[in-house]
């Protein structure tokens, strides 16, 4: 069930008018209660045809540990995930290991273990990072689970049959690293450390190695103009020239692709049905992850496929963006409706990249920084279309800035003893509203509840950037609230008790708004701020955010929650 973001504000523009509609909002608030529950409940009965939204992230090589940039990619489609559910949207979100092809062998025999050891050990350790984080993934599929050997050769087999599949001799250049052909003339010479002249890929920058084998070629070439079609129909976000640039010269030099090797040089992979002599190629195999969680070539796989969102990093772009929809065209599939695309997390303006070794560890930061601080960082200086820098010194301010001195600062301010002795969420005085606040706060209160149509594109886009530099600035205004009405006056003053239940409540009602919103970058954090505010589990919906909490209704009290820790502790640089 589809919840339509609606505008309650357009219902009750003007203060003056509040008292009037109140018993409307009663009516609605009930009205969204059920419907929330409808949808709670909904969510949890057996999968409609496609009404779920699948959203999955690159399977990654198990060829070293994971990094940062690989739990930004996580994050990015978690929070999709999450959003998604809030709307009361079911969801299925993938994720993975990919670990077969030659950079796994030879990380393997570079490890002294059997390559299926090397693969479980490190496969667990992506599992294991991303349930630290609270990525919520539906499933985690591995390419050497036998239910995806199985897919892949079902594909492999149907585009055999359907003539799409030749043998022919195959001359080039290969990055190990990337298990990528490279193009003569994307191959260029540097020169190493130790001054040796060495060929790289231009692209990557990862060096390159001749091969001339007797391989099954791929017709990629003759699928041109409906990639070209497919590609003009904007599938890839955001509409970047860059991204459109990496997919328009793939597209333009388009060759038949080699979609196998030979087993004597590669050994861990899935062998050709009929040809043990041939490993299938590993993009072929990987790519098709993508079908083998949905069950396919079951029927149920209709409930999931077409994916939603692919969300790739622009490494990578090339093989979601051209091989995949060509191979899903030659199978007679339906193609993925976007693919989003982002940018890189450099270290001192340099990719972290496993095979570079300048990697940032992820469980190191989480014990420094914690995992809602994690989060919110990556999720607020990562982009799609700009390459970001792990800084953190950068990363310290981030969180003390925003976390801790803007929500943390105005949940204390309003919530402490001193100020609130009786804990309570209390209710506004619609008269100190007009006659204590200006027109222009006013407005802010009213404008929080359409927040939620203000930050669903920015969440559905990717750009959660947007969406928490939007949420900020409520933030930022419930703390001038704050030192402009001076709660620690206003208690002093029995007469003032009207005025000082308003201006918690204004703030306390930014806190709820803004606390939904957030949740599905910092789930932790946000569920501490919500249970403090006395908000139950159940009211923590998007419908929830467009709705006042209790509307000017005399009788409605909510009692605040004691929080067992802080809500995010002022962190310190340690260099
Ligand atoms: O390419 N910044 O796996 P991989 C941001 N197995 N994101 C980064 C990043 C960085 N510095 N480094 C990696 C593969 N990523 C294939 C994918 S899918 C069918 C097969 C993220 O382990 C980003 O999403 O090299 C990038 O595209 C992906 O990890 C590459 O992971
Ligand atoms: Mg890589």
């Amino acid at each position: 069930m589809v919840i339509r973001l609606t505008n309650p504000s357009k219902m009750a523009t003007s203060m003056s008018s509040w008292r009037g509609y109140a018993r409307v909002f009663m009516r609605r608030r009930q009205k969204i209660l059920e419907r929330c529950l409808q949808t709670t409940s909904n969510s949890s009965l057996s999968k409609p045809e496609k009404s779920t939204f699948y959203v999955s992230t690159p399977i990654f090589y198990v060829n070293a540990a994971p990094h940062i940039g690989h739990l930004y990619t996580a994050l990015v489609a978690d929070s999709l995930t999450r959003w998604k559910q809030l709307k009361g949207i079911p969801t299925f979100f993938a994720t993975g290991t990919d670990e077969h092809g030659l950079k796994v062998q030879q990380a393997a025999e570079k490890g002294g273990v059997p390559p299926k050891v090397f693969c479980d050990e490190i496969s667990n350790k992506f599992r294991e990072l991303f349930k630290k984080y609270d990525i919520n993934y539906s499933t985690f599929v591995r390419t050497t689970d036998e239910a995806h050997v199985d897919t892949v050769h079902y594909i492999w087999n149907l585009l055999n049959e359907k003539g799409f599949i030749y043998k022919d001799v195959y001359k080039g250049w290969y990055a190990v690293s990337d298990e990528a052909f490279v193009s003569d003339k994307d191959v260029k010479e540097v020169t190493t450390k130790a001054g040796e002249i060495q060929k790289v890929s231009a692209e990557s920058g990862q060096p390159v190695v001749w091969m001339e084998e007797e391989n099954y070629m791929f017709r990629l070439s003759q699928f041109k103009p409906q990639l070209q079609e497919w590609i003009d129909t904007e599938v890839i976000q955001p509409s970047h020239p860059f991204f459109k640039k990496i997919v328009q010269s793939t597209l333009d030099n388009l060759t038949d692709l080699s979609v196998t090797r030979s087993s004597d040089r590669v050994s861990w992979g899935i062998s050709v049905p009929n040809d043990p002599s041939q490993k299938i190629y590993v993009w072929l195999d990987a790519l098709t992850n993508y079908l083998t969680v949905t069950g396919y070539p079951g029927k149920d796989y209709h409930s999931y496929w077409p994916a939603d969102y692919h969300v790739v990093g622009k490494d990578i772009l090339k093989f979601h963006a051209v091989y995949w929809p060509a191979f899903l065209i030659a199978a007679d599939l339906s193609l993925p409706k976007k693919i989003l695309c982002h940018s890189h997390w450099k270290v001192d303006g340099v990719k972290m990249s496993k095979s570079l070794g300048n990697i940032v560890d992820p469980v190191d930061c989480m014990s420094k920084y914690t995992m809602d601080g994690v989060r919110y960082f990556l999720l607020r200086q990562g982009t799609p279309q700009n390459d970001a820098d792990f800084n953190e010194k950068r990363i310290v301010e981030v969180i003390n800035n925003e976390m801790v001195n803007t929500v943390g600062n105005a949940l204390n301010r309003i919530s402490s003893k001193a100020i609130n002795p009786e804990q309570l969420f209390p209710n506004p005085s619609t008269d100190v509203l007009l006659t204590k606040f200006t027109e222009e706060d006013r407005q802010k209160l009213e404008e929080l509840y359409t927040l939620a149509d203000q930050v669903d594109r920015f969440y559905e886009d990717g750009n959660v950037y947007l969406a928490l530099e939007t949420l900020m600035k409520y933030l930022f205004w419930a703390n001038k609230i704050v030192n402009d009405h001076e709660p620690w006056i206003l208690v002093k003053d029995a007469a003032a008790k009207e005025h000082l239940d308003t201006v918690i409540y204004v703030v306390m009602e930014t806190l709820r708004v803004c606390g939904i919103l957030i949740q599905p970058v910092v789930p932790s954090f946000s569920s501490r701020l919500l249970t403090r505010l006395g908000v139950p589990d159940t009211e923590r919906l998007i419908t929830h955010s467009q709705v006042k909490i209790h509307p000017t209704s005399p009788n409605y009290v909510q009692t605040l929650n004691p929080l067992d820790s802080v809500l995010m502790q002022r962190l310190k640089y340690k260099r």
